[in-house]
């Protein structure tokens, strides 16, 4: 196939094939970053579909605005100012399919082939694959328990790289998130150099006792803030969003039209309604307490079945625990042994541009609890005798 050279930089992700891995058979799986299906309110998700094409069905079934609908827009607006403490106008939020989408917009604003892009270390794997198209040097910049190593950061910025994405917020796949400082100190930094940060808040909402700490947005303009309803509501709606500095504006406009005309329009107009139809803040802490309750079950049988030279985190909210084997040890080993045993993990060094040899990720949100409770037998079985 005479495909075009952009697409030799497309790296390789794990992430679907261990989707369809953990559908066989007696499978258990810890892979995926899939949201706990069984919280998605289907009844008010139904209701709001029924009552939309009722009330409107010309209008919800017709193209639509290119930037989203208002109402929606208004309400992301809204919970900026109210949650993440910023001010920001329905105007510089644009409605896109999914998250994901805004990393391959903002790639193609920003990006050609050999620019320098800083990245967590480790990342979203999803992320580096849609700018990875785009052809950028990756700068990984280490992701700590308490975020970014910011002396590292310095390093890289005098690079004078285009971007630095990064998620403050329960990170995927680390279940890490920025201390008050490092917020600061990062705001700082950006604020004062010639390049863009994209802030991915994928999980903000999930902090189990609530927002952990303000955007970077919040304390510096040149940064593109992301965010999504898919870990809240339902990732198969596909709706997120970008919130663009001012000047941002029209170009965003000009490429979302140029590959899409405009997210699913449809979706939103269910979304909008559920919205209109929901306690919010009552949805939204009866999430943070079951992910809550499932991290604490997790962590308890991790406590109980696996031997002491494995060590993880305690995330404060998100899907992830962070595995580590021995410094040294291969953790693909340990997957290769998990997989037969019936257990789906992701291993942590695709989600790194350096290192990450000896790391695991797990999602305690996706299974049940029986599954976690049996997924976590198979791994300490899995582990036995392996290094
Ligand atoms: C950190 C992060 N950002 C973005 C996404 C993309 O989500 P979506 O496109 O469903 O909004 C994901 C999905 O797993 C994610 O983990």
């Amino acid at each position: 196939m005479r495909y075009s050279k952009r697409t030799d930089d497309i790296i390789d992700s794990f992430i679907m094939k261990l989707i369809s891995v953990s559908k066989e058979k007696g499978m258990i799986s810890f892979a995926t970053g899939l949201p706990d299906g069984r919280l998605f309110d289907t009844e008010g998700i139904a209701k709001a579909a029924a009552d939309v094409l009722h009330d409107n069905p010309k209008e919800v079934l017709q193209y639509s605005t290119l930037k989203g609908i208002t109402p929606l827009r208004e309400k992301i607006a809204a919970r900026c100012r109210t949650e993440m403490n910023f001010n920001v106008s329905a105007e510089n939020i644009l409605i896109t399919n999914g998250s994901q989408e805004c990393f391959d917009l903002i790639g193609k604003m920003f990006l050609d082939k050999g620019d320098g892009m800083v990245v967590d270390d480790p990342g979203y794997l999803g992320a580096l694959q849609s700018f990875s198209l785009y052809g950028p040097k990756f700068i990984g910049v280490p992701m700590n328990e308490d975020g970014p190593d910011t002396a590292k950061l310095a390093e890289a910025l005098k690079q004078h790289p285009k971007l630095y994405y990064s998620i403050p917020n329960h990170q995927n796949p680390s279940g890490f998130s920025y201390s008050l400082e490092k917020r600061k100190e990062v705001a700082e930094m950006i604020s004062g150099s010639d390049c863009m940060m994209a802030e991915d808040d994928a999980y903000g909402e999930l902090g189990y006792d609530g927002r952990i700490g303000p955007p970077v947005r919040s304390m510096a303009d040149n940064v593109i803030l992301t965010g999504s309803y898919s870990k809240i509501i339902s990732p198969g709606m596909r709706i997120g969003w970008m919130i663009v500095p001012d000047e941002m504006v029209e170009m965003t406009m000009k490429c979302i039209e140029s590959s899409s005309l405009h997210a699913n329009s449809f979706s939103q107009c269910i979304m909008d309604r559920f919205l209109e139809n929901l306690d919010f803040n009552k949805y939204i802490k009866g999430l943070r307490k079951e992910y809550k309750r499932k991290r604490d079950l997790m962590l308890d049988l991790l406590d109980d079945h696996l031997p002491p030279e494995l060590t993880w985190n305690r995330p404060s909210g998100g899907m992830f625990i962070w595995l580590r084997t021995p410094e040294g040890t291969d953790a693909m080993r340990f997957f290769d042994s998990a997989l037969k045993n019936k257990i789906v993990v992701m291993p942590g060094r695709p989600f790194h541009v350096n290192g990450g040899e000896n790391t695991i990720r797990l999602n305690f949100a996706t299974a049940n609890d029986e599954d976690i409770k049996e997924g976590v037998k198979r791994l300490a079985k899995a582990y036995d005798g392996l290094f």
